[in-house]
């Protein structure tokens, strides 16, 4: 064997081991959560049972993949399909509520496709999901049904031996902030780990995979599919980075959420791994936030101009509430480029609480007194006649019409000079208007009540200042690392 492949090797282990000590749960914690969880399952069956329901323990507690600090488990109560939906939700949340009680916990209620209940009890946090009992996914009425198939195919599919390479990669995808299903990190689900892990054994052999993944990656674990099927199969799940066909359900990329991006940033951290393993693919540093003289720095090298929108955020869950600020963002190019103002990039931030930001880096913020419209070529009688009638009568009309290499052109005394005017105009309207404008539905009613416009960087330098996390969303704005 090759000398440097053996020292690899070693090198590869000794930092796996060290990563292995901080992330495999401590026998204590692991005794804390098995016993509250069991006297919750419990409690939850005393009560379900009266209802012809019952409850499982469902998510990685069972698959024992938890990694620690997360000190959190689900409860899935399953009931009969001759349920109604409506009373299924509410004896269900309504187990969950008195268990938590019970238990002198809190909780909340929290929504997934359907409302579930959330309870935190001393430092453990609990989620109580109802769901139907289906005998099949193909009769499956919301996404939560299809848990209690993962619990039994995990059970049986993903050995022991291998319940810490799922903590590795777990750590690994969290490193890379990929971690998770959810709208706002587009990334990998605990259980997704679980089936890459089963699909390619080890942590090191699951890298090795990785590191070898193109986009419209098929991993079909139970060989639904044949080879021939993979052109078919990637025309119904089109355009989607990873394509893991669920194991309990051939009609479902379990991997959907993964963004290209997110795909993209495990194989470069894979290909960093294999080229030099180490404890900061697991651990990065912590990154600071931006600073006045960075950010003064940055637009003296850069020449863009910075338009922040700023409001607070709607009161919903996560899940809306990213997808809606993306949105808001894209809607506010397009209304931007409208009037000619043309953005170079832009980002996205919020708290979840106190503030929400869509950051604008433009490329041209000022624009001249006069604006040019080109009208339709001189052939199109009829458009030629429409437009030449509109500009005459448009008091804006400063030149023209006129004739330029064979289209109709005008010009036009611009209503907005700036970036900033036309935003602040286009946003001051009335809920219902900025709802028609396309503004999503809970960002437009935000907006309507109060929003800021800022694009002095001393004052974006001071929003970085109380709000740590944007002071750190900006250097990651500003410093793109590489992904190649
Ligand atoms: P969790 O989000 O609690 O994930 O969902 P987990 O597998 O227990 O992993 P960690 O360790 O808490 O992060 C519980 C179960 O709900 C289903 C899966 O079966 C999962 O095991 N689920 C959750 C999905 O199918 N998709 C999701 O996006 C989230
Ligand atoms: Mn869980
Ligand atoms: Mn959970």
């Amino acid at each position: 064997m090759p000398k440097s492949y053996t020292s690899s090797t070693s090198s590869t282990e000794r930092v796996i081991k060290k990563v292995l000590k901080k992330i495999v749960p401590k026998p204590a914690e692991k005794r804390r959560l098995e016993n509250l969880a069991s006297k919750i399952l419990e409690l939850t069956n005393k009560e379900a049972i009266k209802h012809k329901a019952y409850a499982i323990i469902a998510g990685s507690l069972t698959r024992d993949t938890w990694l620690p600090g997360k000190m959190e488990f689900d409860i899935f109560i399953l009931f009969p399909v001759s349920v109604s939906e409506e009373k299924m939700e509410k004896i269900g949340l309504g187990i969950g509520k008195s268990i938590i009680k019970k238990m002198r916990g809190k909780h909340t209620i929290e929504y997934a496709e359907h409302p579930y209940v959330c309870g935190r009890i001393k430092k453990m946090h609990i989620d109580i999901v109802p769901c139907y009992e289906i005998e099949s996914t193909d009769k499956l009425k919301s996404s939560v049904d299809r848990t209690p198939f993962h619990v039994r195919y995990i059970e049986k599919n993903l050995p022991h031996k291998f319940s810490n390479d799922v903590r590795l990669l777990k750590q690994f995808c969290g490193a890379q902030s990929i971690y998770g299903a959810d709208a706002k990190t587009e990334g990998f689900s605990g259980y997704v780990c679980e089936l890459i892990i089963i699909k390619y054994g080890g942590f090191v052999n699951v890298i090795k995979a990785i590191a070898g993944w193109r986009p419209e990656e098929i991993i079909d674990i139970e060989n639904f599919y044949t080879k021939d099927d993979y052109p078919e199969v990637r025309r119904k799940f089109k355009a989607q980075a990873l394509i893991l066909i669920d194991p309990t359900d051939h009609n479902r990329n379990t991997s959907a959420a993964v963004s290209h991006q997110n795909f993209q940033k495990l194989k470069k951290a894979a290909n960093d791994f294999l080229k030099s393993p180490s404890e900061r693919l697991f651990f990065p540093a912590k990154k600071r936030p931006l600073k006045l003289t960075e950010l003064k720095k940055l637009q003296k090298v850069r020449e863009t101009e910075l338009i922040v929108v700023k409001l607070k955020p709607p009161k919903t869950v996560p899940d809306i509430l990213w997808p809606q600020l993306r949105r808001f963002a894209s809607r506010l190019e397009s209304i931007l480029k409208e009037n000619e103002f043309y953005i170079l990039r832009k980002g996205v931030y919020s708290d979840e609480k106190e503030l929400a930001v869509v950051l604008l880096e433009m490329k041209n913020c000022k624009l001249p007194a006069v604006r040019k419209r080109i009208g339709p070529s001189v052939f199109d009688v009829k458009g030629s006649q429409n437009f030449v009638k509109k500009y005459k009568a448009e008091a804006s009309t400063i030149n023209g019409p006129f004739i330029e290499d064979g289209f109709w052109v005008v010009e036009t005394k611009r209503k907005f000079r700036t970036a900033q005017e036309k935003l602040a105009d286009s946003l001051k309207d009335s809920l219902k208007i900025l709802k028609a404008k396309g503004v999503p539905s809970y960002i437009a009613e935000q907006i309507s009540k109060k929003f800021k416009l800022i694009s002095d960087v001393k004052k974006i330098a001071s929003l970085a200042k109380k709000d740590k996390e944007f002071g750190v969303f900006l250097r990651n704005y500003f410093e793109k690392e590489s992904l190649a």
